[in-house]
Parts: C-alpha cells; sequence; structure tokens
C-alpha cells in the first residue's frame, strides 16, 4: 500500500513514521510512505505558497496553484485508471474511526493532504478532495499530525504488517469492545498474582473470561460503545445456561 503525503513539512511527516512497525513494514515494501512537499511545486518566484484571504480576516491561506501542481504529479506517478481518494485532513471532517483504518486499509493508494496556517482555497480542495477526515474535537496547527495517526492506524490492517497476524483482531474497537486485560511473565509481581484462569491452560474459559472482562471495561469506559455492542449482540446478557442433567 503507498501513501502520499502533500505537505509543507515532509521531514516531520517522514521521521514519524519511519521507526518501529511502520519502518520494517516499508523496509519489506509492504507500505511506501512519500512526502511530497507541496513547495516544490509553487511558480512564486520568491517560492511563497500563502497569501492573504480575500474579504480579509486573520492569517494567511494556502493558494490553490502550488497544491493542485503537486496533486497533479502524485497523480501522474500513480498512473492509475482509478481515481485515488484523497483525505483532507480539517476539524470539520468526519471523525476518523477503526471502522475507517479498515475500510482505507483496503485501497492500494491514498494521497493525504495536510493544510497549515489558516487553510487552503476552498476552489483546489473542490476539485480533488475526496474525504475529509478529523482526528478529534479539537484544533491543531496542521494536517501532518492527524494525517500520521491515520497512516499509522490504516498501515496496522495492512496484511503482514504486524507481526503476528491474530494480533489485530482482538484488540480495543475492533470487534466493538474495549480489549481484556493482559499479563506476563513473572506469575506474581508486586504482590499481585495473574488471575488463575489464565494460568488453567483451558482455552473455552479463558475466551470466556476475556470476553466478561472485555464487556465489563466497555460497560465502565465507554457505555456508548457498550450500548451498541449488547444492542448488536443481546445474547452477551442472557448466556444460554447449561442443561442440567436430570438427578443432579
Ligand atoms: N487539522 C487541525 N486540526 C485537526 C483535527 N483535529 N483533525 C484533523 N485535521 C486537523
Amino acid at each position: 500500500m503507498h501513501f502520499y503525503v502533500m505537505t509543507l513539512f515532509p521531514e516531520m511527516v517522514l521521521e514519524g513514521l519511519n521507526t518501529s512497525i511502520l519502518g520494517r513494514a516499508a523496509e519489506k515494501n509492504i507500505i511506501a510512505i512519500d512526502a511530497v512537499n507541496i513547495r516544490d511545486y509553487t511558480l512564486d518566484k520568491h517560492n511563497k505558497t500563502d497569501d492573504y484571504p480575500y474579504g480579509g480576516g486573520a492569517g494567511m491561506l494556502m493558494q490553490a496553484q502550488p497544491v493542485y501542481d503537486c496533486y497533479k504529479a502524485i497523480e501522474e506517478k500513480i498512473a492509475s485508471n482509478e481515481k485515488t481518494r484523497v483525505l483532507f485532513m480539517t476539524p470539520q471532517g468526519k471523525t476518523f474511526t477503526q471502522q475507517d483504518a479498515i475500510e482505507l486499509a483496503g485501497e492500494e493508494n491514498l494521497i493525504f493532504l495536510c493544510g497549515h496556517y489558516e487553510g487552503i482555497d476552498q476552489r483546489v480542495l473542490d476539485a480533488i478532495v475526496t474525504d475529509e477526515y478529523s482526528i478529534g474535537d479539537y484544533v491543531l496547527t496542521g494536517g501532518e499530525l492527524p494525517a500520521m495517526v491515520m497512516i499509522d492506524s490504516i498501515s496496522r490492517m495492512v496484511p503482514g504488517v504486524l507481526g503476528n497476524s491474530q494480533s489485530g483482531e482482538n484488540e480495543s474497537f475492533q470487534n466493538g469492545l474495549l480489549e481484556y486485560p493482559q499479563y506476563s511473565r513473572p506469575e506474581v509481581w508486586n504482590g499481585v498474582q495473574v488471575p488463575p484462569i489464565l494460568l488453567s491452560g483451558d482455552h473455552a474459559k479463558v475466551d470466556a473470561w476475556r470476553l466478561e472482562q472485555s464487556l465489563e471495561r466497555t460497560r465502565e469506559k465507554r457505555p456508548d460503545l457498550y450500548k451498541a455492542y449488547v444492542e448488536a449482540h443481546p445474547e452477551v446478557l442472557h448466556p444460554k445456561k447449561k442443561k442440567r442433567r436430570k438427578n443432579s
């Protein structure tokens, strides 16, 4: 999967994403991240990419021309018959979720557009953007951090990026619940014992305990997710009782 990031700060994006798990995935060519400098495409003789907003108001706006030419150069490089989705990072966008990460991981190429200053000329947004995403209800100084957050989360969903193909499956949000608590050696640390059921070797019991823990955590910490889960899985509130044998 190939990510293209249109940005005025390419080093920030590359330094943030080329380490650890994503760095290894890039080395193995499972993912590729190109940070493309919008400034390289300006036709302004002083290399400017911003100007004052018509009608007045605070701050500067990113101009349409360098953004559009940068986009065209990326499209040419991708050379696909299908239009590549262009994601614009903005607090006005749809709030990004795990479901979006899963869905976007199915794309072969994605282009991220990172704004700065007070925004970008609306005409170029109307011309190229297919999706608008926010990473939460707060305002950041630019779109780079949101793009990095999304690329990290989407990449984890690309087959082969996580070492163990299972490790994405049981984690928080993936099935609509928060993840159960986990424990590693030693069996007793700081006077606290690992829950004995995890040492029992009974996989069915361990799975049932983990589901119970996930439900309990989700109910406490994220009642909104819990409500949605229980509506979709009413059986968790009324688990089937084991039939009792007669005479016992
Ligand atoms: N740009 C500035 N703030 C943002 C946010 N919260 N999400 C996405 N893009 C942004």
